[in-house]
């Protein structure tokens, strides 16, 4: 049964927690990295809702306000080289938003409230946007709204850059995919407990044509039934079947976007995930500093809300990594993988390019650590060649740093792989 979402704002819960943490950590570096384009940005939060929730914690409009103040507030560029200018859609609740954001009409900017439909809405309020910078917070409770081609539309307006953060309920949308097909879906764990998910007004998903077709329209075509087939012929369970959608998904994502990252959420503690936040740009940086924040949430999951997913016993003795999919690869998988990768590679190539590229080929495998440690070895081999400015510390010793600020780059180049 579709939930009603009435209560939504009441209070805010935990999975709403790690999402907006998500948005708002990214948020500040962002802002100051993008500033210095000397190019305005444009924030779009697609999906508003009411500014701030019942409890007075801070919803996704206020936390891009807040770090919208404290960039501009720290910024020595000048009001009229750095701009941000925020706007937010709200279907249901844009009075109530107007109200809850008041206290941010200030010296930075009047954000503006627009009352209606993001996929009316959206395209006439980018399509002037050209040479900005643009980032959209695409958080829906569903998949409706989701319409593919809106996503490719976008590339054409000629932004200087253009990043998305989206919520995608890709359990939910198999799970209408499998209605859309007549498959039976009732015993899967995978497909249930997605209420908290479900659309405000849910339109009926059935076995229509219609159906089927607002379905490709939202996945950008109709490769999503194949895997539904797959899964009523029982060679897939809920979770492989949603996982295969993904993939496929963020793989049609990236012919529009050089960088696509993803990460799984839980809604409930031990549980396994149930949605995913798809983040999208087109620069290596954008895609580095995505990577880095979805992987301290996922620590925050592991200690804060999945108190019980602790590593097991097979991750401590062994040679062997839990990734952000709850899948483990040994360390020799995983070598294997950047090494493949490396070999693709032709010259030299910055760290931080390298590891983007990696991550969007493969996704969050490990902590960066590791990835450093099987370079580290690489490099001592004789296979690879890291270089780092300044080569040499104060003291007179070799550098080994592995993060790259200020001054500091590191590069590498392939020699015997
Ligand atoms: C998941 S909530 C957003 C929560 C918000 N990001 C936050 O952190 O507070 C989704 C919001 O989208 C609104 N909404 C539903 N359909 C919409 C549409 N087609 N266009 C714009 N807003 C819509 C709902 O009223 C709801 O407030």
């Amino acid at each position: 049964m579709a939930k009603d979402n009435k209560n939504f704002f009441k209070s805010k819960n935990s999975w709403s927690e790690i999402k907006d943490r998500l948005l708002g950590w990214y948020l500040r570096p962002y802002f100051q990295k993008v500033l210095m384009s000397r190019r305005p940005i444009y924030y779009v939060d697609c999906f508003a809702g009411q500014g701030k929730f019942g409890d007075g914690k801070p919803g996704s409009p206020i936390i891009a306000l807040q770090a919208r103040d404290a960039c501009l507030s720290k910024t020595t560029l000048g009001n009229t080289t750095a701009k941000i200018d925020v706007c937010f859609i709200e279907l249901n609740h844009a009075q109530q938003l107007s109200e809850n954001i008041a206290e941010f009409n200030n010296n930075y900017g009047y954000p503006s409230v627009i009352s209606g439909k993001y996929e009316e809405t959206i395209g006439e309020l980018l399509s002037g946007k050209r040479g900005t910078n643009v980032f959209l917070y695409i958080d829906p409770y569903g998949i409706r709204a989701l319409d593919y081609e809106l996503f490719e539309k976008f590339n054409s307006y000629g932004f200087h850059s253009l990043e998305m953060l989206i919520n995608f309920n890709s359990f939910g949308f198999f799970r209408d995919a499998c209605r859309a097909m007549g498959v039976a879906y009732n015993n899967d764990e995978a497909l249930r407990d997605l209420d908290d998910l479900v659309e405000y007004a849910p339109t009926e998903i059935n076995a229509s044509p219609q159906s089927t077709e607002l379905l490709s329209k939202i996945a950008g075509g109709d490769y999503w039934k194949e895997i539904v087939t797959r899964y009523n012929h029982g060679e897939i369970d809920g979770y492989k079947a949603e996982r295969i959608f993904s993939t496929e998904y963020k793989a049609r994502l990236r012919q529009w976007f050089n960088y696509v990252l993803d990460m799984p959420i839980r809604l409930k503690s031990g549980h396994r995930p149930k949605y995913r936040m798809v983040h999208v740009c087109n620069h290596e940086d954008g895609c580095f500093l995505m990577a880095q924040n979805m992987h301290q949430r996922k620590d925050e999951l592991f200690t804060n809300i999945q108190q019980n997913r602790q590593p097991s016993l097979l991750n401590l003795i062994g040679n062997i990594t839990s990734t952000i999919e709850n899948d483990f690869m040994t360390t020799d998988e995983i070598k294997k993988l950047l090494v493949t990768y490396l070999k693709k590679l032709n010259g030299e190539i910055g760290l931080r390019k390298l590891l983007a590229g990696f991550l969007n080929e493969h996704g969050l495998l490990c902590e960066f650590n590791m990835l450093h440690e099987i370079l580290e070895d690489l490099n001592k081999q004789g296979r690879i060649e890291i270089t780092r400015t300044p080569a040499i510390t104060l003291t007179g010793k070799p550098s080994s740093f592995w993060e790259e600020k200020k001054d500091r780059r590191i590069t590498i180049r392939r020699k015997q792989l």
